[in-house]
């Protein structure tokens, strides 16, 4: 990153060299407009002088052909599923046309932007370029202001319209930050920390006879397991008690983090100690992304890092694990002193990840905004950038969302149901990056026998289409709902939310020291990508690829095998004064396929005709 003064000094040559040097660039055309963001309050107009880095998106002529790969090395009836593509494979088919990266040169220079200003992304399809406002202004005929959050105060500086010259329209797919008005979230909706003490906690059935259920590790899960969730109660609940990983074949999973939380080690021993001896002393690898944070002072901890910390590393042991940290999120003072954020932080890691040449085959994250708040083109730019990783063998687990049908928000009373597009009509609110249909959503159970969550995220994307590998799940839901129930709410035609689910409550972790019950689908997230580790665990040890994208594996799957998933049928996800949709048979849009059966995945997806690793 540049340093603040010499980023001054720059600006001042920049603003001073650029009328002498423009160049016409054609008139100005709208490149994109939104409606009044409903929730913000347009305030002063931004200091002209407040820097901004702009991210230009250049447009991926040859995705569709990615995508083509991607789904080839994806399905397991393919000759080539798990061919993953190499990190320069990847950046070929993404790479703009070599007119766009021209072009675009050519409207930068026009504004006194030259290749030393410019960063790039590896496959040259991200431009970034750190200005201050008012010439971010004039590159794109626009005005900033600052907004404010009606819910939390927090300012960000946005434009509702913003215009780029006309000959280099088709040059550029979109500029950020400009309409983005997203309020990232993670997804741990209920903590409390609990009264007693941890040895009380675990000890509260510790008498009672275990619950049978036929499909758990030699058919039952201790009773404790219905009112306080633990690594062995997940073990024997998802049949994996006795699969014992190496840690050395290569193996990794990745957790991140946003919104300046991290994980802390102390806690993180403590959790160990008393839910997975074997794993003490142990930790995992930290890596701050565009400074995101590791302050390991204890009352700094972050309840949602140390949730997805604790299970998801404590569920795989010894497979080592990283955590990233990725910097950017309100509060940002808007005043000349403070460079201006994204608040969208989803492709500063896509950036950071992509560049890495061999990031953890399982990554999960638990925070999502509402997708009507991501502009449509930054959301099908994001989620073509977890195709990427798709594409290259690494599964991708986002929690589904806390509020049921509604928007993340577990509080009815502030939740807001309202479209955002102008015409303020009631409609479900799904949740980005979970609607992309690159990654794998994750619903939430609880209680055993396992049961539908109320909060548990689930519905329809208003932007993406429903893909083919779940188009026969879903349409067997949809013959099922009541006639005209929800009509005009939601999306039929859209990409259905969530694919999976796991246990998402009563999770017991330590907090700056003290034990405390969590839940969220931010739990289940985590939890499912630790079973998915410990498959490509099981895959790799056989030399076999990683298994990448998941979803068309897993509903194939669940298609052929109706035991490797258990199927939640009782329970609903209300939301927008509605009861929301019901947990049926087969796929729903509370819990997806069900939760995963560990053992009997495993013998699947280490039996079926495999590509092995060179
Ligand atoms: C896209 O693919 C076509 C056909 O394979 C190739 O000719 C073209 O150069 C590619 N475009 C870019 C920008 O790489
Ligand atoms: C688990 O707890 C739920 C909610 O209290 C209860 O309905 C259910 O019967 C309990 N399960 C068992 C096996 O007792
Ligand atoms: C962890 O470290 C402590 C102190 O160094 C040591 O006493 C203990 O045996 C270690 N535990 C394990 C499981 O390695
Ligand atoms: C961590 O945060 C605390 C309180 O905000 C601060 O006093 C301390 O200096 C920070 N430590 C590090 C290592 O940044
Ligand atoms: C949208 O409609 C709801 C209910 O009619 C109303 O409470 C809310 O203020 C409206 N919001 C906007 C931004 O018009
Ligand atoms: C959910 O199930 C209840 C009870 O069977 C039924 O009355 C209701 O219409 C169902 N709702 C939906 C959305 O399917």
């Amino acid at each position: 990153m540049r340093s603040f003064v010499w980023f001054t000094l720059a600006v001042a040559s920049l603003v001073t060299a650029a009328p002498s040097e423009t160049k016409p660039c054609g008139a100005h055309k709208i490149k994109e407009e939104i409606a009044h963001p409903i929730g913000w309050v347009k305030g002063k107009p931004a200091h002209p002088d407040v820097p901004i880095e702009l991210r230009i998106a250049l447009p991926q002529p040859n995705f569709s052909e990615l995508e083509r790969h991607l789904y080839e090395v994806s399905d397991p009836f393919h000759e080539r599923y798990g061919q993953h593509l190499s990190k320069e494979e990847v950046e070929a088919l993404v790479a703009p046309h070599s007119e766009s990266v021209h072009m675009v040169n050519e409207w930068l220079a026009s504004h006194g932007i030259y290749e030393d200003d410019i960063v790039r992304s590896p496959a040259k399809d991200w431009v970034r370029v750190t200005v201050p406002i008012r010439l971010a202004e004039q590159m794109m005929d626009t005005k900033y202001y600052v907004w404010v959050n009606e819910k939390d105060g927090n300012t960000i500086i946005r434009t509702t319209q913003y215009s780029i010259p006309e000959n280099v329209h088709e040059h550029v797919e979109l500029v950020q930050p400009t309409t983005l008005f997203s309020t990232l979230r993670g997804m741990d909706t209920t903590f409390r920390f609990t009264a007693e003490d941890s040895a009380n906690v675990a000890k509260v059935n510790a008498d009672a006879p275990p619950i049978s259920v036929p499909s758990a590790s030699g058919g039952k899960v201790d009773a404790s397991c219905n009112s306080t969730i633990t690594v062995t109660c997940l073990l024997q609940l998802y049949n994996a008690v006795g699969f014992k990983p190496t840690g050395k074949v290569g193996n990794a999973i990745g957790i991140t983090g946003y919104l300046e939380q991290f994980a802390n080690i102390a806690d993180l021993q403590l959790f160990y100690a008393e839910q997975r001896p074997d794993a003490l002393n142990s930790s995992f690898k930290f890596v701050s992304v565009k400074g995101g944070l590791n302050n390991q002072t204890l009352s700094e901890a972050g309840a949602e890092a140390n949730l997805d910390t604790q299970f998801a590393f404590g569920l795989t042991h010894p497979i080592p694990g990283t955590f990233y940290s990725t910097a950017g999120r309100p509060p940002f003072i808007p005043d000349a002193g403070t460079p201006t954020d994204t608040n969208e932080p989803y492709t500063d890691w896509l950036d950071f990840v992509l560049s890495h040449p061999s990031p953890p085959q399982t990554i999960s994250t638990s925070y999502a905004d509402s997708e009507q708040t991501v502009p449509v083109s930054f959301a099908k730019r994001a989620c073509n950038g977890f195709a990427q990783l798709g594409a290259r063998g690494v599964s991708l687990t986002f929690s589904s969302g806390d509020g049921g049908v509604g928007d993340g928000d577990p509080n009815p009373a502030t939740q807001t149901c309202f479209s955002n597009d102008g015409r303020n009509v009631t409609r479900f609110i799904p949740l980005f990056p979970p609607s992309c249909p690159f990654v794998t959503a994750v619903g939430g159970t609880i209680h055993i026998p396992e049961t539908a969550v109320f909060f548990s995220g689930g519905g329809f994307s208003n932007v993406f289409n429903r893909p083919t590998f779940q188009e026969l799940a879903v349409s067997k839901f949809l013959a099922k709902l009541p006639k005209g129930k929800f009509a005009g709410l939601f999306n039929p035609n859209g990409r259905a939310i969530p694919d999976v689910a796991a246990q998402a409550d009563l999770f017991k972790i330590f907090l700056s020291g003290r034990t405390g019950l969590i839940g969220g689908t931010s739990a289940a997230a985590p939890t499912f990508a630790a079973f998915v580790s410990l498959l490509n665990e099981a895959r790799l040890s056989k030399r076999q690829a990683p298994l990448g994208f998941l979803n068309p594996l897993l509903y194939t799957i669940d298609a052929l095998s109706p035991k490797a998933f258990n199927d939640i049928t009782v329970g609903n996800n209300p939301g927008c004064g509605t009861e929301g949709f019901n947990a049926t048979q087969g796929w729903d849009a509370v819990t997806g396929l069900g939760t995963p059966n560990f053992g009997v995945l495993k013998d699947i997806v280490t039996s079926f005709p495999v590509s092995l690793l060179p």
